[in-house]
């Protein structure tokens, strides 16, 4: 049985460990927030993700887990020591903050260098960091220690709300590394967690696996903003852009994924490591235009969506609007960047009324929306957000509001509108209704 730490219990961290913990690994889960390790003690998840909760009560009774507050000798035991905090977005320069992944390096550092005689430790870097970064810590570390480590960028491509899927079955597993002995290594550890016969392994130098990561994300994002372009253009001559994402995507050399229409992309990865990469290209003199293109056509695409809604309804202020989603995409509560929160935020900042209702991200909604507490109320469910709105939009791709009864919201609504900013409900249904139904790119004509 291995021994392996994780520093960092967020998204990325938790699922990594218990998933390495599902492999008969003994995992030490380190994470500065105390709330976060009380109730992973006690069994619960402090994030939402399918199997997850399962998963970590079946790790602590097999003693596979162990949570602490900080790095103490325990977790200094193990070999393999991955680190996955936050590399967030600074608002006011569109940078990556890369302070938690130097003050853990600092800190870590620090408690390497009071060992002694101890083996030589591989650090496993898996937050998304610009390329230089990884061997800055590397740096930080050996200083702290004065000592030395192996150190092995491993970017993270796990989507939220099929993280522990695409954990156990992942499309590549990228290195970065100076030498191969430490990746020979991580690789026993991953062909043990994979449930695929022969993991995909990706290795690189350091820089190229740190901008792997980068221009994975940049090119999903690319994806995204144009069929939102071939949707406006779709709204101007009349066309479907469904139809013309179908017909696109079904040739092999594309594929159809990334090419659903709608209000834009969101989340804690996206947005941020888009706007990054733009900064690194520039920090080296080039001018990255098409990545600048992408990230102005989504920064549009919401405020389309707004000023659609404005038109119709001939301004919002007074009005009710329901509003269905509130995270930043479906099966998951993260509302970190989510669209549907800057559309409620812009209507309520106009004077609206919202209801809005959200499977699992209503608690981490209210916190960022606390601003507007007495324009919106949360609603437990989609029937009565949409009682007596002006209008209803859908801001979530949530597979449950596919399902909804139309023709019971239609009862309960002042006016019968809808905008459907992901282009999930039955169009012609809805207009059959006799709702007058808006969607992205003439979606249902
Ligand atoms: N969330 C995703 O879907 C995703 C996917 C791929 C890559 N990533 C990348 O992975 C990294 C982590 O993302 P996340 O979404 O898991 O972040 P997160 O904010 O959910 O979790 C980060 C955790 O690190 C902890 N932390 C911060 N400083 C610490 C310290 N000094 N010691 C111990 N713990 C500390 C925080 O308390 C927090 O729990 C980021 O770089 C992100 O870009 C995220």
């Amino acid at each position: 049985m291995s021994k392996v730490s994780v520093i960092g219990i967020g998204y990325v961290g938790l699922v990594t460990a218990v998933c390495l913990a599902d492999a008969d690994n003994k995992v030490v889960c380190i994470d500065k927030d105390l709330n976060k390790i009380e109730m992973l003690r006690n069994g619960n998840s402090p994030i939402f993700e399918p199997e997850l909760e399962e998963l970590i009560t079946k790790n602590i009774e097999k003693k596979n887990l162990i949570f602490k507050t900080e790095i103490d000798d325990e977790s200094l035991l193990s070999d393999t020591i991955f680190i996955a905090v936050g590399t967030p977005m600074i608002e006011s320069t569109g940078r990556a903050d890369l302070s938690y992944v130097f003050n853990v390096a600092e800190e870590l550092g620090t408690r390497l260098g009071s060992l002694k005689g101890e083996s030589l430790k591989t650090i496993v870097l898996k937050s998304t960091v610009p390329p230089g970064t990884t061997l800055k810590v590397k740096k930080i570390i050996e200083s702290k220690m004065n000592g030395s480590i192996n150190i092995v960028f491993n970017p993270e491509f796990l989507r939220e709300g099929t993280a522990i899927k695409d954990t156990f079955y992942p499309d590549r597993i990228v290195f970065g590394a100076e030498s191969e002995e430490p990746v020979e290594k991580l690789k026993t550890i991953y062909k043990k967690m994979v449930k695929q016969e022969n993991p995909q392994f990706v290795s690189a130098s350091i820089n190229s696996a740190e901008l792997i990561k980068y221009a994975s994300n940049a090119f999903l994002a690319t994806k995204i903003s144009f069929i939102n372009e071939i949707a406006n253009l779709c709204e101007l001559i009349g066309a479907n852009v469904g139809d013309v994402a179908e017909g696109v995507g079904l040739d092999k050399r594309i594929g159809k994924s990334f090419l659903n229409a709608g209000i834009g992309y969101g989340g804690s990865c996206f947005p941020k490591d888009t706007r990054a990469l733009d900064h690194l290209a520039g920090d080296h003199g080039h001018v990255f235009q098409l990545l600048k293109a992408v990230i102005d056509v989504n920064n549009m695409q919401k405020k389309r969506f707004v000023n659609k809604i404005k038109k119709v309804l001939d301004g919002v202020e007074g009005k009710r609007i329901g509003v269905l989603g509130l995270a930043f995409k479906q099966d998951t509560d993260d509302v970190r960047e989510s669209i549907a929160i800057d559309i409620v935020d812009s209507l309520a900042e106009a004077g609206a009324k919202v209801s809005a209702h959200d499977p699992l991200a209503e608690k981490n909604a209210k916190v960022i929306l606390s601003k507007h507490k007495n324009s919106i109320v949360y609603c437990d469910t989609p029937y009565d957000a949409a009682k007596k709105a002006d209008a209803l939009i859908i801001a979530t791709e949530w597979d449950s509001f596919k399902k909804i009864d139309l023709e019971k919201i239609k009862k309960s609504m002042n006016k019968q509108i809808i905008f459907d900013g992901r282009n999930m409900l039955d169009a012609k249904e809805a207009v059959k209704l006799g709702f007058d139904y808006h969607s992205i790119g003439g979606y249902g004509n």
